[in-house]
């Protein structure tokens, strides 16, 4: 597993290798998440790269940048188990050098949900991962599920600049409660995890109300709103019930394929999860 710090050497890295290349972009302090994507990288492509970088420009000058998990040797070590091929750990100003004055922005999507709650995210994360793409050329890219807005934000750029990249998203891993995994659950304490399980229990009940043929967005919201009180250390950022594809809120009646998806705090701790409401099950 070869570790590379420069994008020059990931350029070289590139042109010498032959066969697919899988690329899985993170922020480290990897969990079980990760790493199922990193096994599906590796099962699919000849060649597995992982990045490691906690990218400044999607975090708000309020946000958890300084305080964002760094488990280095953890992470390469749970790495060196899985057949990657190489690990990219850039510094900042390889990434952003002083002169630096280029962003990339998705104007659509990127404006619902998390984009109103974190403005200048979504130009963070298409950013950085462009870049990626840029870099290392990869045939198939992996991100998961459970980050619902940024993979459908991810999509849409690689479709608008016509990279020539699949885009696989794979599930969401959750602990044995249904919290998601996250690398911010390392923020919550013991308590506050075994209660956030509560996300998982509202979405569930959501889901079933709606398989059950509930097809009201307005009364699967108060449902899901109502669960989530149950806990008093939950504070709900927003609860969405929107078109899967536009994200575009549905105000009553649920007319095509949804997504719920929320954002809730325990304590100082934003924690986002989501299921799909297929209309044809
Ligand atoms: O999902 C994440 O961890 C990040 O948003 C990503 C895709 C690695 C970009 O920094």
């Amino acid at each position: 597993m070869e570790l590379i710090q420069s994008v020059r050497e990931c350029q070289l890295w590139r042109r010498q290798i032959t066969g697919s290349v899988g690329l899985v972009p993170t922020m480290g302090a990897l969990h079980d998440g990760h790493l199922s994507l990193i096994r599906a990288a590796v099962r699919a492509c000849n060649h597995t790269v992982v990045s490691i970088y906690v990218n400044p420009t999607q975090f708000g000058p309020r946000e958890d940048l300084s305080a964002y998990p760094r488990t280095l040797e953890r992470d390469l070590s749970a790495l060196r188990n899985l057949q990657v091929s190489a690990v990219f750990l850039p510094e900042d100003r390889e990434i952003y050098p002083d002169d630096y004055s280029t962003f990339v922005s998705e104007g659509e999507l990127s404006l619902r949900l998390e984009g109103q709650s974190r403005p200048g995210h979504f130009r963070g994360v298409t950013t950085i991962v462009s870049k990626l793409f840029n870099i290392f050329r990869p045939d198939y890219a992996y991100f998961g599920r459970k980050d619902a807005q940024q993979l459908r934000v991810i999509r849409k750029m690689t479709k608008d600049l016509n990279y020539d990249i699949t885009i696989v998203d794979c599930p969401t891993v959750r602990d044995i409660n249904g919290l998601a995994l996250s690398s911010r659950n390392q923020y919550l304490t013991k308590n506050e995890q075994l209660r956030a399980a509560v996300i998982f229990r509202a979405l569930s009940e959501g889901k079933e109300l709606f398989e059950k043929g509930e097809r009201n967005a307005g009364i699967l919201r108060k449902v899901i709103e109502a669960r989530i009180l149950t806990e008093p250390l939950a504070k709900i950022d927003y609860i969405s019930i929107a078109d899967d594809v536009s994200l575009t809120e549905f105000e009553g009646e649920i007319t095509a394929d949804a997504l719920i998806s929320l954002a809730v705090f325990f304590g100082p701790t934003r924690l986002i999860d989501n299921l799909n409401l297929p209309l044809k099950i």
